[in-house]
């Protein structure tokens, strides 16, 4: 399960305050439970069923399978909300070189345009069997384009044009060039549903195939985002028992008190590409219009030797999200033993590391929230069932907390300004 522990709010933000905006703006929950009519082209992610029902997870496990036949490694070529969810999920459930069994790994291209970076993906694939999935909403984006271009041509060249076509995949809407191409060439082609935002794709098959090319259990994935939706979406939970609504509250309590910044802080560095998951999804959803709490994120324990100074003494614009997870999961065990010389760490002989973390997240939140509110979401543990949860939470918080401050959640007019500049330069 997933909950809200509002315990360290502290003085700035308080649970009765939570309480009384509830009351206020019930009518921001019953819409967004619901779904507003002027977004529904933006909500096709709202109701899980609708882009990741049975027939679609059976689809994507068995194109998948296939993958898995002819390759050991998947470039997944995509940017922002076209990558951030499997990178997170993978992260998170202990995949390291972007594998969890050892065989099948995730590589990343298409997220940015250093020489640099691209030449190391190129030298990684170097003695791999290697396929290709293009994610790209509308094909029009920069990086993933040109990544695509390099990475295309460079399987064509080891294996081939016929042998190539059966390595390639590409991730579009209906319609889009990227269609065409695929028509054209064949590739094959996976839809990117018209009314999912890059951001909130995170349990459609624009993530769900990298995941299970990669061996995850896609089915219970979203299995947890069905069961944390029927939580939310239904009006007999009650505002007072809805997480998600609580921790939209606090968000707009804090920014109506002044606060400008959040930060997501968790103790677990595997939650590292989830905090940038939340951060493009807040980032994007409610950084307009000149509000919008700033999204940023703290890997403690190691930067509480560096942000920590600023997040307990530095200006007070702060609040602060802690990512808990409750119970240790396999591997989450290491006691320190005694030692054969006088380290002067004699106080940690027989401790586990577990608890050793877990020491210093409770003092670092009781520290912090002298100063800030510091809300918790609380995970029991970490594994597909509770990221699909974890994912799904967000998105609904992130809508509810933007219909509260009242922007749109679903465009990004922001970042159109310099594309114009950068494609004026490129003779685009
Ligand atoms: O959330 C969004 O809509 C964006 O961040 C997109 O995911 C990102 O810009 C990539 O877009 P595209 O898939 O069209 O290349």
């Amino acid at each position: 399960m997933l909950r809200l522990n509002e315990t360290y709010l502290g003085a700035r933000v308080t649970s009765d305050e939570v309480a009384r905006a509830s009351a206020a703006r019930a009518d921001v929950l019953a819409r967004c439970q619901a779904g507003e009519e002027r977004h529904t082209g933006s909500l096709g992610w709202l109701h899980v069923d609708d882009w990741a029902s049975d027939e679609k997870v059976e689809q994507v496990e068995a194109l998948a399978a296939r993958l898995r036949e002819h390759a050991d490694t998947f470039v997944l070529i995509g940017v922002g909300g076209s990558n951030n969810a499997a990178r997170a999920a993978l992260a998170a459930l202990g995949a390291r070189d972007g594998s969890l069994d050892g065989a099948h790994r995730v590589v990343y291209a298409g997220n940015t345009l250093s020489a640099f970076e691209l030449r190391r993906v190129l030298e990684d694939l170097e003695g791999h069997e290697v396929v290709i999935d293009c994610v790209a909403k509308n094909f029009e984006t920069l990086e993933p384009g040109s990544s695509f271009r390099l990475l295309r041509q460079w399987l064509v060249n080891r294996y081939g044009e016929k042998n190539a076509a059966a390595r390639i995949v590409c991730c579009g809407t209906p319609g889009s060039h990227l269609e065409d191409l695929c028509r054209e060439h064949g590739y094959a082609f996976t839809t990117f549903p018209e009314p999912v935002g890059g951001r909130y794709t995170a349990l459609t098959e624009v993530h769900l195939l990298p995941l299970a090319f990669a061996g995850v259990d896609v089915r219970a994935l979203v299995a947890g985002a069905r069961a944390e939706e029927a939580l939310l979406r239904d009006p007999a939970t009650g505002p007072a028992d809805n997480a998600a609504w609580r921790y939209a509250l606090v968000r707009q309590l804090a920014w109506d008190a002044g606060l400008r910044m959040e930060l997501l802080s968790f103790f677990e560095p595997r939650f590292r590409w989830f905090s940038k998951w939340y951060e493009q999804l807040f980032g994007e959803s409610e950084g307009k219009d000149g509000r919008g709490l700033f999204p940023a994120s703290a890997e403690y324990s190691e930067e509480l030797h560096s942000l920590g100074q600023y997040v307990q003494d530095g200006t007070h614009q702060l609040m602060e999200t802690f990512l808990d997870v409750m119970e240790p999961g396999e591997g989450d065990s290491l006691v320190l033993g005694d030692q054969d010389i006088d380290d002067r760490f004699g106080y940690l002989d027989g401790v586990d590391f577990w608890d050793i973390n877990k020491a210093s997240f409770a003092a670092s939140r009781a520290a912090h929230a002298e100063t800030l509110p510091c809300p918790t979401i609380e995970l029991d543990r970490v594994d597909e069932e509770h990221l699909g949860r974890l994912f799904y939470f967000f998105m609904f918080s992130c809508y509810l907390s933007a219909e509260l401050l009242g922007v749109n959640p679903f465009d990004q007019p922001g970042v159109e300004a310099y594309k114009q500049l950068m494609f004026k330069t490129l003779g685009k």
